[in-house]
């Protein structure tokens, strides 16, 4: 069962400056939510209720998020716009979250290992909140955790990318084992399109086993210097123990602002029907 749900949160978002200067990145709204909370959601769809984020220096704004504002909801109680946070509310209600800090950018792999405590020796979920995954019919999260239910190893979303944009992935390569099912038997971190095992790169939606912990302690810097998640799951794919899922849905890199401009249209067009 995966009740925990890790979302690193303390990089910068430079490619969002000088928007994100003070402000996270995941604190962006698409339309009328924050990045983070839509990742909150899908968790929570998943039937996941304890968000354990992984915050950095200028990230306070996420904690308050997921707390009361008792001036802001005296102030709108028995209005019409008390509604409006009834998205959020239902969140604060249902979930618990809890916060880690990292304190120096190592890289994706180092802010997993930072997250460890909050984790401790069970298998969890994570979510990049700058991938906003919209899923078909259910959210890529829940068809992850019925795969997770069934093969009870790491599994990793995937989907397939032009080669001229390859370089900004985790890329895998392995045998179909049922139909948008990969055993995983290789994966590489940002490789050059020469050099890219194949089309299928990992998007931010992972279930790890806990023994990725241990593996990341001793996985050394990688791509860009940094300690790369991707690393840590090729350890764990040569001993067969990673499934790569071609999810059913849709993703926008809302890290881009043309990922982030097709959300916003996304959620603009649904809010209209
Ligand atoms: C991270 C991972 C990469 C993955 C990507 C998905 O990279 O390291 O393997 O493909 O997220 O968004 P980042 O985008 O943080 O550079």
């Amino acid at each position: 069962m995966i009740r925990k749900c890790l979302f690193p949160a303390a990089g910068y978002g430079t490619r969002f400056l000088p928007a994100t200067k003070v402000m996270p990145k995941e604190m962006l709204p698409i339309l009328d939510r924050p990045l983070i909370q839509y990742g909150v959601e899908e968790a929570m769809e998943a039937g996941i209720k304890n968000m354990a984020i992984v915050t950095g220096r200028g990230k306070r704004a996420l904690e308050d998020h997921f707390d009361v504002n008792y001036e802001l909801e005296h102030q709108i109680r028995g209005t019409s716009k008390a509604s409006l946070l009834a998205s959020i509310d239902r969140l604060i209600d249902n979930c618990t979250f809890s916060y880690t800090r990292q304190t120096s950018m190592l890289g994706l792999g180092h802010a997993i290992l930072t997250g460890e405590p909050l984790i401790g020796n069970e298998p969890f979920a994570v979510v990049l909140a700058d991938d906003l995954c919209v899923g078909a019919p259910d959210g890529v999260l829940s068809q992850m955790v019925s795969i997770f239910n069934r093969y009870q190893c790491s599994v990793v979303a995937v989907e397939e990318v032009p080669l001229s944009e390859i370089h900004k992935y985790g890329v895998i390569a392995g045998t179909v084992i049922e139909d948008d099912l990969i055993q995983v038997t290789n994966m590489v971190e940002k490789p050059m399109a020469s050099d890219a095992p194949s089309n299928l790169a990992i998007i931010g939606r992972y279930i790890l086993t806990p023994d990725i912990f241990d593996i990341l302690e001793s996985t050394p810097a990688g791509a860009g210097g940094e300690i790369q998640l991707t690393d840590a799951l090729r350890t764990q794919a040569q001993q067969g123990k990673v499934i790569a899922y071609k999810f059913k849905g849709q993703r926008f890199d809302c890290g881009s602002p043309s990922g982030f401009v097709a959300a916003t249209n996304h959620f603009y067009h649904l809010s209209r029907r």
